[in-house]
């Protein structure tokens, strides 16, 4: 019996439809999702923070009304993805512990500080465009509730990609002060951005079978130099230069040559020890804590309505 249901899901696999919430689905296949799926809502969920701090400065009521609209919508994106991995069996408020715990991860890219205002525009161009890149393909995902959550994700993501590449130009077309903030923060940003695809191709555990699944659609390393050729003529066009002397045209491969990743880097912000790793967390953890009274409170209301309907 077991053998025709996995049939059946390599068969939907291979024809490239999508696998829905109440088909059989081996448990590896399911867990791979939870691990992704929840990852990547509690990237969205702790990307909040680092623009989240310049609402209260922006320059003026149209940057900040536009900054307050994109924070907002990260927090939709967590909230879709959330409800996509509960889909799969998962428990948002287990999730969510054990994002608490330390036991889940995020993106590493939200671990970096943002003492510039020039970084909400460096982080709309680089750091979504680097989700854009990554997230499209995702729109294909073998998973249905997981590709129906990315199409509308990544609409709004080229909006945030958009708001940011006309903040820079804004910046750019400005005072040299202006410039040379914008210069100093596409410095800090650019290494950490290519490492938001993920470590090497052979050194990416799950890489293999969530392609053979479908999960992920491209590799790693396909997808980083995907991102670089399309960031260098956007570079260019805004008057800043990316940090890497080793940046050049290949005619041969078709392709921009980049130099090396700092991978050593890439392990210590991982395994939680980059620049804002414990005041992220420490940030996250006092939100939940004050978010206690609305937890109850909706949950009591809740059952009021039960018991209301019940009578
Ligand atoms: N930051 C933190 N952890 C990472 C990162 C990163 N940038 N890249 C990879 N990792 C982790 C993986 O989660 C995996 O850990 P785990 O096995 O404990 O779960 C480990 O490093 C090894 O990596 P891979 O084997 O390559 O993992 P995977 O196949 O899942 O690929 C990737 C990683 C590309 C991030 C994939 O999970 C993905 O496409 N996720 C969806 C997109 C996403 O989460 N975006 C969030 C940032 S964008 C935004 O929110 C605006």
């Amino acid at each position: 019996e077991t053998g025709t249901l996995r049939d059946r899901f390599e068969e939907t696999v291979a024809r490239d439809r999508r696998v829905e919430p109440r088909d059989w689905m081996p448990e590896e296949y399911r867990r791979t999702l939870i691990r992704q799926v929840a990852q990547h809502a509690h990237s969205e969920i702790i990307g909040m923070q680092p623009e989240g701090a310049w609402i209260t400065r922006a320059p003026s009521l149209r940057r900040k009304s536009i900054l307050l609209a994109k924070v907002q919508d990260e927090a939709g994106h967590g909230l879709y993805l959330y409800a996509a991995a509960e889909t799969l069996g998962a428990d948002r408020a287990d999730l969510t512990a054990k994002l608490l715990a330390g036991q889940q991860k995020y993106s590493s890219i939200f671990n970096y500080p943002t003492p510039s205002y020039a970084d909400v525009g460096t982080i709309g161009w680089l750091v979504d465009g680097a989700a854009i890149c990554n997230q499209v393909p995702l729109c294909r995902s073998s998973y249905g509730p997981y590709a129906r959550a990315m199409v509308r994700i990544c609409k709004e993501e080229s909006f945030h990609q958009r708001q940011g590449y006309e903040l820079l130009l804004t910046l750019m077309a400005g005072t040299d002060a202006q410039r040379a903030m914008v210069q100093e923060s596409v410095d800090r940003f650019w290494w950490p951005a290519l490492m938001m695809f993920g470590p090497p191709d052979d050194r990416s555990p799950n890489s293999a079978r969530s392609m053979a699944w479908g999960v992920k659609r491209h590799t790693n390393d396909e997808l980083r130099q995907r991102f670089v050729d399309m960031t260098v003529p956007q570079a260019e066009r805004l008057g800043v230069t990316l940090p890497d002397p080793e940046l050049r045209w290949n005619a041969e491969r078709g392709h921009h040559d980049f130099g090396a990743v700092d991978w050593a880097e890439f392990a210590e912000v991982v395994a939680g020890r980059g620049p804002c790793n414990a005041e992220r967390l420490a940030r996250r953890r006092a939100a939940h804590d004050e978010g206690a009274w609305v937890r109850e409170a909706a949950t009591a209301y809740a059952a009021g309505q039960a018991a209301a309907a019940a009578v």
